[in-house]
C-alpha cells in the first residue's frame, strides 16, 4: 500500500445515533469517515432471547423514553469517547481498531462504552476500509482466508420468546443440506415456508401474521407438532426430508429452564430433567430428520452438555448460542471439555469483529462448525451476509424469508452468488 492510500484510510470521524430495530426498539447506527473522504455506515442488531454471558448492550435507563431502552448514551459515546481515541488509525487494521476500543472500555463485558456502540464502530470502519480499498466487503473481511457462500438455516415455525410463548422451543428451521446452489436452496425454503402455512391452516391452527423473525407462530398444541408439520412441509414442497432438506431446531432452553435442573414445558404440561431433555432430543432425532440442535440444554449446564455431546455429537450438529455467547473463553472451555460441536456466532454477543473472527477460527481449528447468526431484533443492514461469506463458516441463520431485515441478508447473498463466483456449501 502506498503512503497516499495509507493516509486515505486513516479514520477521521465517527458519529453514532439512535435508530429502531425490526421490533421497533432502539439500537445504534454508526458512520465512519476516512481521511480520503470515504463514508460508510453500519447498524447494530439486538436480541430478545439473550444469554446471560453476553456483552452489555448499553441502554439509557430513562424510563420516560422507550421504557428505559433508549440508546442515546451508547450512540453519544461513539463521537465523544471512541472517535478521539481512534482518530488517525488505519481503518484497514481491524485488530488494532478493535483492540483500542476494548482497552478504552476496560470492562470484561463492554459495559462502559456499550457493546452496541463498539460493534457499530467496528463494522462501520470495516465497511469504510473496503470502500476505500475498492473491494467488496466480504473480500476485505476475508483478508485472504478462503471465502464461501453459506448454507441458509431458515426459520419456518417460531416459538418461545419470539412468538408469545405458544410453544417453548424457539425455532424450527429448514436446513437445505443436500441442494447444490444457494439460490436453489433459498427457492426450496420459500416453497417449504408456504407449504408449512397450508398444512397448519388445514389442521385448523389460527395463522395470525408472522413472529419476530418472520416465521409462522401459530398456537400449536406441542413442540412435536411443529416437527411433524415441518417434516410434512418439506415433502409437500417436493423435497426429500433428510437427503435434500433437513430440520434444525433452536431449543433456546435457558428461557424455559426454571432452576434446579428443571425444564418446564408448560404447553405440554410437563417438566423434564436435563437427562430427560437429552432423551427427548435423541428420540426426536430418530423420528424426524433433525440434524442440528441449538441450545438443547441450559447455558450453564456444562455436565449436561457433555452428556448430550457424548450421546448425539457423532451424528448431530450441537450448536451453542446462549451457551457460548460468541465468547472465545467459553468456546475454548467447550472444546476442551467436549461440550457441543458447533458455535453460533453473533457479533453483538461479543462486540467486535476481531473477537467474532477469533471465535470462528477457534471453531475451525477444533474441527467444529460455525453458524453466523443474526438477532431477532435486526436492521436493514446486510453486513452479516458478507461476514458469513468472509468467515467461510458454511452456514448462516438470519430468520425466515419474510420481512426485509431478513431479506437484506438473503438478497445480498443472491447478489454475491450472481456476481462473485464463490463456492457454496457447508464444511
Ligand atoms: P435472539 O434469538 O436474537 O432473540 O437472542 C436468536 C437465537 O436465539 O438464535
Ligand atoms: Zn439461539
Amino acid at each position: 500500500m502506498n503512503s497516499f492510500m495509507a493516509n486515505a484510510l486513516q479514520i477521521e470521524a465517527l458519529t453514532g445515533w439512535e435508530i429502531l430495530d425490526s421490533r421497533g426498539r432502539p439500537t445504534v447506527a454508526v458512520e465512519a469517515r476516512l481521511a480520503g473522504g470515504v463514508m460508510a455506515q453500519a447498524q447494530v442488531p439486538s436480541g430478545a432471547s439473550t444469554g446471560t454471558h453476553e456483552a452489555v448492550e448499553l441502554r439509557d435507563g430513562d424510563a420516560g423514553r422507550y421504557g428505559g431502552k433508549g440508546t442515546r448514551r451508547a450512540a453519544a459515546h461513539v463521537a465523544e469517547i471512541i472517535a478521539p481515541a481512534l482518530a488517525g488509525m488505519d481503518a484497514a487494521d481491524q485488530a488494532a481498531v478493535d483492540g483500542r476500543m476494548i482497552a478504552l472500555d476496560a470492562t470484561p463485558d463492554k459495559s462502559r462504552l456499550g457493546a452496541n456502540a463498539i460493534l457499530g464502530v467496528s463494522c462501520a470502519v470495516a465497511r469504510a476500509a473496503a470502500i476505500a480499498r475498492g473491494i467488496p466487503l466480504w473480500q476485505h473481511l476475508a483478508a485472504g482466508r478462503p471465502a464461501r457462500l453459506p448454507v441458509p438455516m431458515v426459520n419456518i415455525f417460531s416459538g418461545g420468546l419470539h412468538a408469545g410463548g405458544n410453544v417453548e422451543f424457539q425455532d424450527f428451521l429448514a436446513l437445505p443440506n443436500g441442494i447444490a446452489a444457494y439460490s436453489e436452496a433459498l427457492r426450496a425454503i420459500v416453497m417449504i415456508h408456504a407449504a408449512a402455512r397450508e398444512l397448519a391452516e388445514a389442521r385448523g391452527y389460527r395463522m395470525t401474521g408472522v413472529a419476530d423473525e418472520g416465521g409462522w407462530g401459530p398456537p400449536l398444541p406441542s413442540n412435536e407438532t411443529a416437527l411433524e408439520l415441518l417434516t410434512q412441509a418439506i415433502e409437500r414442497a417436493g423435497y426429500k426430508p433428510g437427503a435434500e432438506v433437513s430440520i434444525a431446531i433452536d431449543v433456546a432452553s435457558s428461557h424455559f429452564y426454571s432452576g434446579a435442573g428443571r425444564y418446564e414445558l408448560k404447553s405440554e404440561g410437563r417438566t423434564l430433567t436435563s437427562a430427560e431433555m437429552v432423551d427427548l432430543l435423541e428420540r426426536w432425532c430418530a423420528r424426524f430428520p433433525v440434524i442440528s440442535i441449538e441450545d438443547g440444554l441450559f447455558e450453564d449446564d456444562w455436565a449436561g452438555w457433555q452428556t448430550l455431546t457424548a450421546r448425539l455429537g457423532g451424528r448431530v450438529q450441537l450448536v451453542g448460542d446462549d451457551f457460548f455467547t460468541t465468547n472465545p473463553a467459553r468456546v475454548r472451555r467447550g472444546i476442551a471439555g467436549h461440550a457441543a460441536n458447533a458455535v453460533l456466532v453473533k457479533m453483538n454477543q461479543i462486540g467486535t469483529l476481531t473477537e467474532t473472527f477469533e471465535v470462528v477460527g477457534l471453531a475451525r481449528a477444533a474441527g467444529w462448525r460455525a453458524v453466523i447468526s443474526a438477532r431477532s431484533g435486526e436492521t436493514e443492514d446486510s453486513f452479516l451476509a458478507d461476514l458469513a461469506t468472509a468467515a467461510g463458516a458454511g452456514q448462516i441463520k438470519v430468520g425466515s424469508i419474510t420481512r426485509s431485515e431478513r431479506l437484506a441478508k438473503y438478497n445480498r447473498l443472491l447478489e454475491l452468488e450472481a456476481r462473485a463466483g464463490l463456492s457454496y456449501g457447508w464444511l
